[in-house]
């Protein structure tokens, strides 16, 4: 029997789950989803993948669960047993010492909510459990220059949460999470139809509508796709014509929000770090940074070049992966104060 379990680290995301298993990389990327029973929620029939395809298809008997939303641990019993059996699959059972477990949390998690996480994945099979800023995994995940005495600003737009931080020499400086990201964005297009077309759809069409569709500026051709859902009065399957400027109106209000909340950001920024970002530019990460033209709109409402990271929706696990390797860098971090 292997003696000490590897050190890993968790991206426990509102629709990802990634871990990094120090040494070997990035070995799990899977929906945060777990399916249970009806009768008995502590029956799992599926988690992650598999959770996810059995979502919206699910018998009476079955119960879909997104155990984090906005960031944070909504259900606490399925947020441990999905972390339990991700830890299991990424490294085994067998290890009479348990891991050292590193997870990202959004910045400025009230005390409640980072005692939940440290609960969570402590009796998942945890030996201690290190707190890491969100923004800051994501900075170092980017490639910024962290540590130099230098100002860097990084925007996580996820699925659930907006991380904004300027970061420099290693810490953040000035930082906020907003709940506002992809998931809004797939709501937002729900409530249009609804709204317009008098017109129920699943959160799926909505995020496929949102990936191949929506877009942050107006689209330069007006494109049009047909969408199926239910008629909101008769019940019945309905088809509506929807277009790329109805997809832009209507994520224009989370969009607004993201703007927001890196113009707070900025405007508390010291004046020299502010020099720094206009020169370096703002780095944004997370799958929902994928929208269309997201980048050219904060770019033209801030007037700071916008730069898109190349695997967005990596950055976070691979800032852990990075801080896990190099466990020196844990030391100073702020918030494992909050380790135990
Ligand atoms: N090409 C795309 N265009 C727009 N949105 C996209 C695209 N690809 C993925 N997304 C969205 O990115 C979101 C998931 O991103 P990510 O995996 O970074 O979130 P997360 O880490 O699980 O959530 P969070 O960090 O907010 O808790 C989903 O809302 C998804 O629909
Ligand atoms: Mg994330």
């Amino acid at each position: 029997m292997p003696l000490f379990a590897p050190d890993i680290a968790i991206d426990l995301g509102t629709s990802n789950t990634l871990v990094y298993v120090r040494s070997h990389g990035v070995v799990i990327c899977e929906p945060t989803v777990v399916v249970v029973s009806a009768q008995d929620r502590h029956m799992v029939r599926a988690i992650g993948d598999e959770a996810k395809f059995l979502l919206g298809r699910t018998r009476d008997s079955l119960v879909a669960v997104t155990p984090i939303r906005n960031g944070v641990i909504a259900d606490f019993d399925a947020t441990m047993l999905l972390v339990r059996y991700f830890i299991r699959k990424a490294i085994g059972s067998s290890h009479l010492f348990k891991p050292r477990v590193l997870v990202a949390v959004p910045s400025g998690l009230p005390a409640i909510s980072r005692r939940a996480v440290l609960e969570a994945v402590k009796t998942a099979g945890a030996k201690k459990v290190i707190l890491v800023e969100k923004a800051l995994a994501a900075a170092i995940g980017t490639g910024l220059p962290v540590y130099d005495p230098t100002g860097s600003m990084v925007v996580d737009v996820g699925g659930g949460t907006t991380d904004t931080a300027i970061v420099s020499m290693g810490g953040i400086v000035v930082s906020q999470s907003v709940q506002v990201g992809g998931g809004r964005m797939d709501d937002a297009i729900v409530s249009y139809l609804k709204k317009n077309s008098s017109m129920l759809i699943g959160d799926r069409t909505a995020e496929e509508v949102k990936k191949d569709l929506a877009s942050a500026l107006p689209a330069q051709e007006n494109r049009h796709v047909h969408i199926r859902g239910r008629d909101l009065l008769s019940s019945h399957a309905m088809d509506v014509e929807f277009s790329s400027a109805q997809a832009y109106e209507a994520v224009t209000e989370p969009c607004m929000a993201i703007l927001a909340s890196v113009k707070w950001v900025l405007e508390r920024t010291p004046p020299e770090l502010a020099a720094d970002i206009m020169r370096n530019g703002i780095h944004l990460c997370g799958g929902a940074s994928q929208l269309t033209a997201l980048d050219q709109f904060i770019g033209r409402q801030t007037g700071i070049p916008v730069l898109l990271a190349r695997e967005p929706e990596d950055c976070t696990i691979m800032g852990l992966g990075h801080l896990l390797e190099n466990s020196e860098l844990l030391d100073g971090l702020s918030l494992s104060a909050g380790a135990r």
